[in-house]
């Protein structure tokens, strides 16, 4: 390919990426939430832990009291009778986050004269919100102490980006515990999770779930916008201050209090039934705890009937003066089979074939504030419509038409209060449709705030239901889209299974629906998925670009820096189609009987894609659509990278910069800052990571600023042309371990000194590799290597491009590792000349 056409095409699918990133980062609704306001000033009461617990052990740890205003005060002397709640906040979270929880709760207990009451606990504990689950898995927990656990945005799956392998392994063992403890010793716990749908950019709602953790009938998982009363999407932080979320869980938390003893149930099937009301599926019955679901009700002889035929209907009253039963007979006219009753009523459901009925009866009693009903009678052939979404070919094939025009267009005729279309074969995330109902014609009407149309899309699988609104006679629209990918042992051929679009329209309104591809989501949705994947992608495709320098060097070819920048093989050699099939090869080959079973007797780790079936969102197009895009980013990095190198070694900043007398020295000062990088790899890891990596840079603009001047000879191409593959993949290196720096340096502010040592420091080995080996690529001055060396390395970088890309592109936190792997690789043919020539060197000065 011709370089500027292949530029081209790079940029252009770099532009088709950022434009997923974008999507990601801004196109979500707007923050519904509203604010919870404080009545008092908020008061956090630092508790004394007993002295067995003493600062020694846990220095940075608090636990708090949570009071407002004279309650506060009463608080001091910690003659506690409430009901104990543990606060914990999430990561980077502060205690200060309670207030919002424990001020309802205040109100709210007031309201009933203190009867139930609240003590706040907040624990400081400077990190994660696994932390809850995990308290039952200590061995001095008492597990009976606690029942119940309500967890905001937290990723209960797995980490988000698994870039901590301890992080990673705590996770696997909590949630293992959890899984094997289910039915004994946690069978009394139960636990609810909320995420918070589009706007969380940090957790997103498939991490948050508890499927395969706890048991069904143990845990809710809920997304915030299917919540009843919030039906908002909730960012990270706002999770804890969303006031329509805030109320409900409050309400939920005074509901399972038994009202006998004044604590919290144990009973923990009544505390399901509560969260199953508050979190899932909330009537509006207020009594919902005590109603008898097989209560007969009296119907009052003098109240009259009135009987309803009609197909459409509506009732409507500001203040009810007379009690009326609205009756409609059964069976309903020949060409209608169903019903759509709605109104402000309270509702009881029951199924109505088999109580042999011969009416349903909306009572309507004296007294009621405001009433509106609308009886709707319909065919259900007309109005349950199933549409065969179609799959990425049909997609492709009839693009961009499907984008513009819309994949499907439906009518609408007015006196249609509710239709239901079912997206058989939606399962993927990155499938993503816009929906937008537009009323064609209205009659004219003065409209209610309420009246409008809703659209829902309700996904059987996960509780992740999104809603829209737009009042009357205004264009709603909605996103298909889903936030769970489909479980593989979902059975989709069964009524009601699909997901589905439902529209609760106006009659008065003709409508037209359309049905589009939204592309732009579906590349938000990609970076959403998927962006986490990349690294390991782009580390895969810089081994191929290290593998063909060093072939070329095996062949003795002429490098030359000038013509062939050490970033344009990357197109050649990284090809997606040299290496994907390997990588499917392999994957085939572990997934054999025989094999699996001598992997998993080896103690072998599984390839990642098990962990993104396990979430049902992958397919088999995946790694090929990624290694294209880290194939592509990693060709522009560089280029970018490389250019950027030249200019600033053409302007001679290095010699401006440098003083003449460092510069001559330059020797000295390279040795001092290796032995600094590997004295401070004891520290931390990154650290000398950071040096190594700085070295690396200074040598390669170094080396650039030696072709500039034209003082270069053949060792200085070939030197670059190995150098600056290993410069990049060092870069990644000391990005990717940046979390162990993060929590060395707050340890060292802690601590008020710098010589803290970080223990475990997951950065450590990996970094200790790099900043040995690295130094002899440096000072090793000839990297000529013989071919059957060449070949031998070319083999190992490709084997480990294979394995980064089935084992580390969910698991993060092994690509330091297989990069300091690579260095090594790269580095052992000339451990032995440089022990030479230093050899030489030193019987040279010893004559
Ligand atoms: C319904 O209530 C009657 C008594 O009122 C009782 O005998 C019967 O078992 C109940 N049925 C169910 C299904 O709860
Ligand atoms: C439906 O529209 C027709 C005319 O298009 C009108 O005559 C009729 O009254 C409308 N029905 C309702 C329920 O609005």
């Amino acid at each position: 390919m011709a370089a500027p056409i292949a530029l081209t095409i790079s940029v252009g699918i770099l532009s088709v990426i950022c434009l997923g990133f974008y999507d990601y980062l801004t196109h979500f609704e707007e923050n519904g939430c509203e604010m919870t306001y404080m009545y008092e000033y908020p008061k956090y009461v630092n508790i004394e832990l007993s002295q067995e617990k003493n600062e020694n052990d846990f220095p940075h740890y608090s636990l708090y009291i949570y009071g407002e205003g004279d309650y506060a005060n009463q608080l001091r002397g910690l003659h506690l009778k409430g009901i104990p709640v543990l606060f914990i906040p999430g990561n980077a979270g502060s205690h200060k986050q309670v207030r919002s929880l424990g001020s309802v709760a205040l109100r709210m207990s007031e309201r009933i004269n203190n009867k139930i009451h609240f003590n706040y606990f907040v624990a400081d504990f400077n990190e994660g919100g696994v932390i809850a689950r995990a308290l039952f898995t200590l061995p001095d927990f008492d597990s009976s102490l606690a029942n119940t656990i309500i967890t905001q945005a937290t990723p209960h799956q797995r980490p988000v980006a698994a870039v901590d392998v301890d992080l990673y392994q705590f996770y696997k063992n909590v949630n293992n515990y959890w899984r094997v403890h289910a039915s004994t010793s946690l069978r009394h716990v139960t636990v609810v999770s909320t995420g918070g749908a589009y706007r969380d950019i940090q957790v997103r709602y498939g991490l948050t779930v508890l499927d395969g953790i706890v048991t069904p009938d143990r845990a809710i998982s809920v997304s915030t916008t299917a919540v009843p009363k919030a039906w908002v999407s909730t960012d990270h932080l706002c999770s804890v201050w969303c006031r329509q979320m805030v109320l409900l869980t409050k309400r939920a938390m005074f509901d399972i209090v038994d009202r006998k003893s004044l604590q919290v149930s144990t009973d923990p099937e009544l505390r399901m039934k509560v969260f199953r009301y508050h979190f899932v599926s909330n009537n509006g019955l207020p009594d919902y705890l005590t109603l008898e679901t097989n209560r007969t009700i009296i119907l009052d002889s003098k109240i009259k009937w009135e009987v309803k035929r009609d197909k459409l209907w509506k009732y409507s009253s500001p203040k009810v003066s007379s009690s009326a039963y609205f009756a409609i007979p059964f069976p309903l006219a020949d060409d209608e089979d169903s019903i759509f009753i709605s109104s402000n009523l309270y509702v009881r459901l029951k199924d109505i074939e088999r109580t042999n009925s011969t009416y349903v009866i909306i009572m309507v009693m004296a007294g009621e504030k405001k009433v509106d009903i609308l009886v709707d009678h319909y065919d259900s052939n007309v109005r349950h419509l199933v549409y065969q979404m179609p799959n990425v070919y049909d997609t492709i094939i009839s693009y961009p038409i499907s984008a513009t025009d819309g994949a499907a267009l439906l009518k609408i005729a007015n006196a249609s209060s509710f239709y239901s279309l079912h997206l058989a074969g939606l399962s993927l995330p990155t499938n993503v449709y816009s929906v937008i109902v537009t009323p064609n014609k209205c009659r004219k009407h003065n409209s209610e705030l309420y009246e409008g149309s809703i659209l829902r899309l309700n996904i059987p699988w996960s509780h992740e239901d999104v809603f829209s609104y737009a009042s009357y006679g205004k264009e709603v629209s909605l996103a298909i889209k889903l936030q769970t990918g489909r479980p593989a042992d979902h059975d989709w051929r069964q009524d009601a299974s699909e997901p589905h679009l439902e529209m609760f329209l106006h009659p008065y309104c003709h409508y037209r629906l359309k049905l589009v591809v939204a592309t732009q989501e579906a590349l938000g949705q990609g970076a959403r998925f998927y962006a986490l994947l990349l690294p390991g992608f782009m580390v895969a495709v810089l081994f191929l670009s290290l593998r063909s320098a060093i072939l070329a060097e095996g062949k003795g070819s002429i490098v030359n820096v000038r013509s062939e920048p050490p970033y344009s093989d990357i197109q050649t050699w990284g090809k997606p189609y040299y290496i994907v099939p390997a990588v499917m090869i392999g994957r085939y080959l572990m997934s054999l009987g025989p094999i699996t079973k001598l992997l998993n007797f080896l103690h072998l780790p599984k390839d990642d894609t098990v962990s993104l079936r396990e979430e049902n969102i992958f397919f088999s197009a995946l790694p090929m659509i990624l290694y294209t895009c880290a194939w592509v980013m990693v060709y522009l990095h560089a280029a970018l990278a490389f250019h950027m190198m030249k200019a600033l070694s053409y302007v001679g900043f290095l010699l401006a910069v440098v003083p003449k007398g460092i510069s001559e020295r330059s020797g000295s000062v390279e040795l001092v800052v290796i032995i600094l990088a590997l004295s401070l790899t004891f520290l931390c890891g990154t650290l000398g990571l950071l040096l190594i990596s700085a070295l690396l840079i200074l040598k390669t603009l170094s080396l650039m600023h030696t072709i500039t001047r034209k003082l270069d000879t053949q060792v200085t191409h070939r030197q670059l042309s190995i150098l600056f593959p290993v410069t990049l993949l060092v870069n990644l290196q000391t990005l990717l371990s940046l979390t162990p720096l993060v929590i060395w340096m707050k340890l060292a502010v802690m601590n008020n000194s710098l010589f803290h040592r970080l223990t475990p420091d997951p950065s450590q080995t990996p970094a200790l590799v790099t900043c040995i080996f690295v130094p002899v690529l440096i000072y090793a001055n000839n990297l000529s290597l013989l071919r059957f060396q060449s070949v031998v390395i070319g083999w190992s970088l490709y084997c480990l491009s294979v394995v980064t890309m089935l084992f580390a592109t969910v698991s993060l936190y092994r690509l330091p590792s297989l990069i300091a792997a690579a260095v090594l690789a790269v580095t052992l043919p000339h451990i032995p000349t440089l022990l030479y020539s230093l050899k030489s060197a030193k019987n040279q000065k010893g004559e």
